[in-house]
């Protein structure tokens, strides 16, 4: 009558007409796994399940949680019903529920686990590579049991966003026994085009082990399975790299179960109470520090939190000189790492030739491997629509970083209330900050980044006078 078919039990007659069309998991499974498997098909909440089947709540839960050793008869077939079961699910049902596990076994292929489950619990997050000791507040924050459901990451490239997420999501996992989900968006991806939510919803839906078959086409649809079946599991989910709110709002579950930590380069608003955490660089004793450990050096444990080091590789590098190195890197957990990076794979630079050579050409020397600071602003820069990349261009054209609202406007050769929303574009992207209202500084890296950008065509002897008249020079 049935058999089992990796993990599925297909019923002869659904075999004789294809095999697919009634699927169910079954094999192995416990009565609470397989209710709960039908329930999630069904899209129903124990509650909706138990009004429907007309029996107390308590007992569908007992039930779902294998409590009830020898269920009414009476029971399992207002289950059944309520879950419209066909005839093969009906009789897997009443062989779990009159305890006949040999029945059941028997349609086991042979080595398949008694204790099958529907799916595996998903493990998906990326190692913890942070540092001991940088970020340390921001980590206790963001994991914090008491912070809202929603915790959102935002800071400009490389500011050590998906670091910490990561990090916080390792300290939460316990706290989630149905599993950890790590979602990378791909908003910021080389080379990758920003991953289409209906696509993400597909993947994330088959790794909860709802099978192919059973997802449906529109995005809307996908959305909502999706929030059925989160509706009673305790997930945590991480959303890497989003890339705008369009991408990430169908990914956003609706029940308090679920914690989900974004991360996004730009400031993107969520629906309801989420907590944003603007990751800033790094303050100075950490940057130290992140270089120090990361290009092999230990820090002097008797200083105190002072940026005086002690380096192991070099043992006579100044403490200045490393303050020195990390400035250069304008502070950028991305850019120390890639510095840390270039001394490690020359064994004969010492720290101060590392020093001279960031401040001959920093960019060109902040890369390593297939990552670079020039990369993770260019992948900013051109996700920007073409007014913000001229506006970028130009901004990058004059000579001091920082500026006024009336200073941009006449850089940017535009009225001060277009100015201000061209400007507003590039904070929300953080390619630009806004230490107070109507005042504006470009990071330095993003300044050396924008400088490099060819200035829109015939601009820069116009970008010139137009400083001058400025007072920018
Ligand atoms: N807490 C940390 N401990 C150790 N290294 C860190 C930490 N934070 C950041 N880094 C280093 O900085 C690099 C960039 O960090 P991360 O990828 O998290 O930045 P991001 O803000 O997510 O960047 P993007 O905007 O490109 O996604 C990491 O590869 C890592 O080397
Ligand atoms: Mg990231």
């Amino acid at each position: 009558m049935v058999r089992n078919d990796g993990g599925y039990v297909v019923s002869q007659a659904d075999e004789e007409n294809g095999g697919v069309g009634s699927m169910y998991p079954g094999a192995g499974m416990s009565m609470g796994e397989l209710l709960r498997t039908w329930r999630r098909r069904a899209l129903l909440t124990q509650e909706q399940l138990a009004e429907r089947a007309g029996l107390n709540v308590r007992t569908v839960r007992r039930l779902e949680n294998d409590g009830l050793l020898r269920p009414r008869t009476t029971s399992v077939l207002l289950l059944a019903k309520a879950l419209d079961l066909d005839g093969a699910e009906r009789a897997a049902l009443n062989a779990v529920a009159r305890d006949r596990p040999a029945d059941h076994a028997a349609h086991r292929p042979a080595g398949h686990a008694a204790d099958a489950r529907p799916w595996t619990v998903p493990r998906q997050l990326p190692a913890d590579v942070a540092v001991p000791g940088i970020r340390e507040r921001e980590a206790a924050f963001v994991a914090s049991r008491t912070t809202q459901a929603v915790v959102f990451v935002t800071g400009m490239a490389g500011t050590g966003k998906t670091v910490l997420a990561v990090h916080a999501a390792h300290r939460l996992a316990p706290h989630f026994p149905d599993g950890q989900l790590f979602v990378d968006l791909h908003g910021h991806a080389q080379a990758t085009a920003p991953v289409d939510p209906g696509d993400a919803l597909a993947r994330v839906l088959r790794t909860l082990g709802v099978p192919a078959e059973h997802i449906p086409w529109h995005l809307d649809d996908r959305a909502a399975l999706y929030r059925s079946v989160l509706a009673d599991r305790r997930l945590l989910i991480v959303l890497d790299d989003a890339a705008d709110e369009h991408q990430l709002h169908p990914l956003l579950p609706a029940t308090p179960g679920c914690r989900v930590i974004v991360t996004s380069r730009h400031r993107l608003t969520c629906p309801g109470d989420a907590r944003v955490l603007s990751l800033d660089t790094l303050p100075l004793t950490e940057a130290v520090a992140l270089f120090a450990r990361t290009a092999g050096c230990a820090l002097d444990a008797t200083s105190g939190g002072d940026p005086a080091v002690t380096s192991a590789c070099a043992p006579e590098t100044p403490p200045d000189v490393l303050a020195e190195i990390v400035r250069r890197c304008g502070l950028l957990p991305l850019a120390i790492r890639l510095a840390a990076a270039r001394l490690q794979a020359h064994p004969s630079w010492n720290a101060r030739h590392l020093l001279d050579r960031l401040t001959t050409d920093r960019l060109a020397e902040l890369a390593a491997g297939h990552q670079s600071v020039t990369g993770a602003l260019n992948r900013s820069y051109e996700r920007l629509p073409p007014d913000q990349q001229r506006a970028y261009r130009l901004l990058g054209a004059a000579p001091h970083s920082s500026f006024t609202l009336g200073t941009a406007a006449v850089l940017l050769n535009t009225t001060p209330a277009r100015a201000s929303r061209l400007l507003d574009h590039l904070v929300h992207a953080h390619l630009l900050q806004e230490p107070a209202p109507g005042r504006y500084r470009l990071h330095d890296l993003v300044h050396a980044h924008a400088s490099t950008l060819r200035p829109p065509h015939g601009a820069r002897p116009a970008v010139r006078v137009r400083c001058r008249t400025a007072s920018l020079t």
